[in-house]
């Protein structure tokens, strides 16, 4: 089992919060397809003879890209690699590029997980994060997805934004769970060093939100999404149950990846490859020949410090057997003995076999999860 992530580094236009690696779309990107295809090729073996069981698209904005592009990766991916016939094959869309002839396009290309990028349901935040559509459209395309009768359909949402009030979040959320969605993923604002709200927020035009403004959104959303039916399965994503992301769930239970296009990471158990950041870079490296990505042996503490970074934002935790199996009893003591003061303040509990975080402790699960790392002295 293992599964492919295909960057598609192009948007219309340029969000205020986000630094996922993209470009301003120039409309035509057979140069870019015809790089990612001969990195197919190139990259063919890196799975070995794995099944791929999930397959991601996304972005930057796949959905930028049209149908028969789409097709084109698609195709070669299947004709390729050994692909699962039950695939969970999801794609990135945004409200504004979702119209009902693209959707049966995604049907006949066996995309049968649809992520829409709501973001927020008030147009006065949209406008302020410089999104491309507005509550008109993401409401319209939401309706024309699930008419469409995709029956995975998951929405992004970002809270913890200059200007949303608990009561704003909380219309945000309900209006969410109105629709007949099966997933969500709500992520806390992160102003990102270089993108447009960390230069607002140097000039003081925008300022971070308190801390118990965002612990309070935190246990809404969480108190919100189990009233509704959803688990959280992770830190930020809830999922009915049968429809947990697999190919998220599957990075986090160290399942081998690869990953095309520029900026995509990779992993296949022992070494991590990234492609760089560079869209004409990547292109010209490909065709000629030259390196594009970097790579990095892991050694155990890295391995042991990704899987705590990993597990312990999941409700599955610290399985403590795996990591006698993999990090042996020196491992197994360095938690058992760390864990032992926040079981003692009721931000972690042992369930059978795992430690996990409790509501308390996924509030401040970035503070718990730096005190496992271990560094180069331990
Ligand atoms: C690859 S991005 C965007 C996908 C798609 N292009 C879109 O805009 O909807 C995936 C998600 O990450 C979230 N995201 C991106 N940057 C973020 C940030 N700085 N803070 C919080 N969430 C962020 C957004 O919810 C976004 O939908
Ligand atoms: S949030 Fe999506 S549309 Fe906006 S810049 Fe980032 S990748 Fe592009």
């Amino acid at each position: 089992m293992a599964g492919i992530y295909i960057h598609i580094p192009f948007c219309k236009k340029l969000c205020f919060y986000c630094d996922f690696y993209h470009v301003i779309s120039a409309g035509d990107n057979s140069l870019f397809i015809d790089a990612l295809l001969k990195e197919i090729l190139l990259r063919k073996d890196y799975l070995g003879n794995e099944t791929i069981s999930t397959i991601y698209l996304g972005g930057g904005t796949p959905s930028v890209f049209s149908i028969k592009d789409l097709g084109i990766i698609l195709n070669l991916i299947n004709k390729i690699f050994n692909v699962a016939k039950d695939c969970e094959v999801t794609i990135e869309l945004n409200p504004d590029d979702v119209f009902p002839d693209y959707l049966e396009g995604l049907k006949s290309h066996n995309i049968n997980r649809l992520s829409l990028g709501i973001q927020s349901w008030r147009d006065s935040d949209l406008k302020m994060m410089n999104r491309r559509h507005d509550s008109a459209q993401a409401i319209k395309s939401l309706n024309e997805i699930i008419n469409a009768g995709f029956e995975n359909v998951t929405i992004d949402l970002i809270y913890g934004i200059p200007g949303l009030s608990l009561k704003d979040w909380e219309s945000n959320l309900d209006f969410s769970f109105s629709f007949d969605i099966e997933h969500m993923s709500a992520y806390h604002l992160t102003i990102e060093q270089g993108t447009v709200f960390a230069k607002m927020l140097e000039k003081g035009i925008i300022s971070e939100i308190d801390e118990n403004d965002s612990a309070a959104q935190f246990n809404l959303l969480i108190e919100k999404a189990e009233a509704a039916g959803f688990i959280q399965y992770e830190i930020s994503n809830f999922g009915k149950q049968g429809y947990f992301s697999l190919h998220n769930s599957n990075y986090w239970k160290q399942v081998s990846y690869l990953g095309l296009g520029p900026s995509a990471h990779s992993f296949n158990g022992y070494s991590r490859q990234w492609n760089i950041r560079d869209l004409k870079g990547y292109i010209n490296s490909v065709q000629s020949g030259k390196n594009f990505f970097e790579s990095e042996e892991l050694d155990k503490k890295t391995r042991f410090n990704e899987y705590i970074m990993t597990s312990l934002r999941t409700m599955w935790g610290i399985d403590l057997e795996y990591v006698e199996r993999m990090f042996e009893k020196e491992g197994y003591d360095y938690i058992l003995n760390l864990a032992g003061k926040f079981r003692k303040y009721g931000l972690m509990k042992l369930e059978k076999n795992s430690l996990v975080l409790t509501n308390q402790g996924k509030m401040i699960s970035d503070n718990i999860i730096s005190e496992f790392i271990m560094t180069d002295e331990e």
